[in-house]
Parts: C-alpha cells; sequence; structure tokens
C-alpha cells in the first residue's frame, strides 16, 4: 500500500465486480453529475455511528445491522420502508431489552443497490446476456435492453436513496420509533405468529415500566424515548459512484464517503491490492468487511492493519460469513490473531451467506435452523476465546414472503413459490426475523 490516498486512488488498483459501462463519455457526464450533488449522510452523523460501533467493540453495545440483499427501485414504497423499519426495530427492541443492552441499528437500506455476481454473464436457453448487477446497473429482466449497464441508473440510485432517507429520518425522528409506540410496530402478519405473541408481552412490560416511570416523574418525553438512531450502509462495490460522492468535511478535513453511514467490502472484493480496499481505507466512515472461509488469520490482520492502522475502536467491522458447521473451524485463529494483535474490531456474524443453497426444483434458499446453527456457533467460539460478538447481520424483509425455509412457522420447500420476490438472496420474512431475534436474544443474555 505505496500509493499515497486520494479518492481517486483506487483507479490505480485492479478493481473485481465493476460493469462495463457501454458509454464511456456518457457514464463519466453522470458521475460528474452526482458529484455536484448534496450528500445524503453528513460526516458527524458517520463520526456518531463510529463512535456507537467503538462501543461495541469494547463489548458495552450490540449491534444490528439488516436489510434487503438488494434494494429495488420499484419496492422502496413508502410502506415498505415503514415496515422494513418496523421489523428493525422491533428485533432491536427485543435484544435491547432481553440483553440490558444498547443497540446499535443499521440498515442495509437506502443505498443498497449493487450486486456482486460469481459470473459476468447469465445464460438462459442457449441465450448469454450480462448477468443482473442490481438495479443501480441494470434490470433483472432477461432481456438484452435490460441488462445493458445504463448510467442513468445511477443518477437514480442517488435519488431513490435520498428519498428512502428522507423517510426514514420522518420515521425515525417525527414520533413513530417512540417507545410508546412499541405495539404498532407488531405488525398484523407477524403478531399472529408465536414470536410475534412474545413480543406482545414484552411490549407490554416496556409499556408497563415505561407508565411506571412517568408516574415516577422522570420525564419520558425525553428524545432517547422518542426518537431513534437508525444509520443506513451498503456495500460499496461500485467505485465510481462512491468516489462521486466522497466529500472533504469542513470541520476536520477528513474525507467521507456521503452515501451512507457505514460502507462494507464484499467477500469477493476483499483483496488485500484491490481496489475497493484502497478506496475504502480513506475514507473516514466506519467501514466493514466480510469475511469468508478462505480468510486466513494473515488475511484478517492484514485486512485490519490496512483498514484500521491507527486502532480507531469501532472504525472497522469484520463479518463473519463462514456457514454453519464451519466456524469453529477458521474463526477461532482469526479472533486470537486479531485479538493479539490489539485491533479492536467490531465482530459481527452474517449467518446467511454462507448458508445459501439450492432446493431439488432449483429455488435459491435459506433454512432458518441452519442460520440459528452458524449463529449459535459464532457465539460458543466467542465465549471460548473470551472476545465479544458484537453483532449480527442479517438479510430481511418486513414482508409476508416465503424466501427462507423453517422458522416457528415452519415454512416449507414446496411453499418457497407462493411469494418469493428477492431480486438476488433469499430473505427472513417479518416472523422469521422476529423469531431470529429472540434466538439471538437467548444467546446475548446468557453469554455475560
Ligand atoms: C451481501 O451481503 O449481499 C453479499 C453479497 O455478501 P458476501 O459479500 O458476504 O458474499
Ligand atoms: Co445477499
Amino acid at each position: 500500500m505505496t500509493i499515497t490516498w486520494h479518492p481517486g486512488s483506487w483507479n490505480d488498483c485492479p478493481a473485481g465486480q465493476q460493469p462495463s459501462w457501454p458509454e464511456a463519455d456518457f457514464y463519466n457526464e453522470t458521475l460528474h453529475e452526482l458529484g455536484t450533488k448534496p450528500p445524503l449522510v453528513f460526516a458527524g452523523e458517520a463520526r456518531r455511528l463510529t463512535s456507537h460501533l467503538g462501543r461495541v467493540a469494547n463489548g458495552e453495545a450490540f449491534v444490528l445491522q439488516a436489510g434487503d440483499c438488494a434494494e429495488s427501485f420499484d419496492l422502496s414504497s413508502a410502506d415498505a420502508i415503514r415496515d422494513k423499519l418496523k421489523v428493525i426495530l422491533q428485533m432491536a427492541v427485543v435484544l435491547q431489552y432481553s440483553a440490558g443492552l444498547p443497540v446499535v441499528k443499521i440498515g442495509r437500506i437506502a443505498g443498497q443497490f449493487a450486486k456482486p455476481r460469481s459470473s459476468g454473464t447469465e445464460t438462459r436457453d442457449g441465450a448469454t446476456l450480462p448477468s443482473f448487477r442490481g438495479h443501480i446497473v441494470n434490470d433483472i429482466n432477461f432481456e438484452e435492453s435490460s441488462r445493458k449497464p445504463d448510467p442513468n441508473r445511477l443518477l437514480q440510485a442517488y435519488n431513490t436513496s435520498a428519498a428512502t432517507l428522507n423517510l426514514l429520518r420522518a420515521f425515525t425522528r417525527g414520533g413513530y420509533a417512540d417507545l410508546r409506540q412499541v405495539h404498532e410496530w407488531n405488525q398484523e402478519f407477524v403478531a399472529s405468529s408465536p414470536a410475534g405473541k412474545r413480543y406482545e408481552i414484552l411490549a407490554t412490560g416496556i409499556e408497563k415500566a415505561l407508565n411506571f416511570m412517568t408516574a415516577c416523574g422522570f420525564d419520558t418525553d425525553d428524545a432517547a424515548m422518542r426518537q431513534v438512531e437508525l444509520y443506513t450502509s451498503h456495500e460499496a462495490l461500485l467505485l465510481g459512484y462512491e468516489q462521486a460522492l466522497t466529500r472533504q468535511d469542513s470541520i476536520t478535513g477528513d474525507w467521507y464517503d456521503c452515501s451512507a453511514h457505514m460502507l462494507w467490502i464484499g467477500e469477493r472484493t476483499r483483496e488485500l491490492d484491490g481496489a475497493h480496499v484502497e478506496f475504502l481505507r480513506g475514507v473516514h466512515n466506519p467501514i466493514g468487511s466480510k469475511i469468508g472461509p478462505s480468510t486466513s488469520p494473515g488475511d484478517a490482520l492484514d485486512l485490519c492493519n490496512a483498514l484500521n492502522p491507527d486502532k480507531v475502536p469501532g472504525r472497522l467491522t469484520l463479518i463473519s460469513r463462514m456457514g454453519a458447521g464451519k466456524v469453529g473451524e477458521h474463526l477461532p485463529a482469526i479472533l486470537e490473531a486479531v485479538s493479539a494483535a490489539g485491533h479492536p474490531v467490531v465482530w459481527q456474524c452474517d449467518p446467511m451467506h454462507g448458508n445459501t443453497y439450492a432446493t431439488e426444483s432449483g429455488i435459491k434458499t435459506r433454512d432458518f435452523d441452519v442460520i440459528m446453527t452458524e449463529v449459535r456457533e459464532y457465539f460458543e467460539i466467542h465465549r471460548a476465546t473470551g472476545t465479544w460478538p458484537g453483532g449480527v447481520h442479517c438479510e430481511l424483509t418486513g414482508d409476508t414472503v416465503t424466501e427462507c425455509v423453517g422458522g416457528s412457522d415452519a415454512l416449507a420447500a414446496d411453499q418457497l413459490g407462493e411469494r418469493y420476490e428477492t431480486m438476488c438472496d433469499p430473505r427472513l420474512n417479518g416472523r422469521q426475523s422476529l423469531d431470529l431475534a429472540f434466538g439471538v436474544a437467548e444467546l446475548l443474555s446468557g453469554f455475560r
């Protein structure tokens, strides 16, 4: 890493997973236009998230990072955003109430539009077209015109992110996320499930506690009761887009990628000498990197040294996505090497991406029990090494979809076709998400 960092220094490094934009001039003009747009988030907010994550790194808080695998331009309606927010708020309340710890909430939302693909092309019935790379690049329909990367989509991604973020800010600051609304977050579909009923009991407990505090004269009108801090995140995949939204903070002079509060590097683009590591090492947002089963302890340590050389707590999250049955083999040596080097990492478990498989009829799915198994293994390993299992990272939606099997409803493989809507990976539905929250809460409350 001998190059001097600047927002475009990644251009001198090999960049994986970038689309081949057909019209270079149009693409460059679009990036230029994006560069003139207002930032979506502010440096001060990103700094505040780093400090919250610093508490997670110190074992004083837990982080819940959740949302779509790939957001859609077409499904960013107010209802869809509200329902996703509801399920995240519910999960956070379950974790916070059970574990008695602050829960830092980060959505995979308002910008999660770009997807890495295992192949650049897709072949169906003898026809080969560019792969779908997320709505920021092309459309999912298997047609030549839809699959052609379109730079207009970069602007549409910015505009959709801005509109989503605007609504999220209104919901989280404008009273909707008020703790006194805790019952209101239990949507009908979720409320009627076993976890939903369990949640009702918990919500009633919170309500009673708030009434008691009000009766004692405490101010339950305080902002901490009325508002929620929900931060945004996405995989920093399309580096042209990320660079265009990178701005120098007028207070500190530091550079921030203002497309989201937190950005992460995916499993497929975490090479030490690659463009993604080069770009993210220079922005001051809190950042993450996925670490899959091919990560050696040396690789993890190299990432820490490259991305957080000053060892700032909360700056770097390592997101373990080993797959159930593989955590014990790969994670302990990584935890030991990173801890021994004194790196204050936020450890997070993504129990989704190592556990995707296709059913006999070829539908991509995940099994709730297997997801829970990876989380359980993750907690056990952290207990054994004396490290803090700081958080979970999952793909979910508030909707009634049928994309993952299992959960307290025991959703079966032959039900997957009923409402399978994801554009990329299978997501937990609202009920399964709450099941997961209760499962994690139990592990968390038994951890200390
Ligand atoms: C993702 O988080 O959607 C993703 C592609 O994950 P990974 O980089 O771990 O494969
Ligand atoms: Co995914």
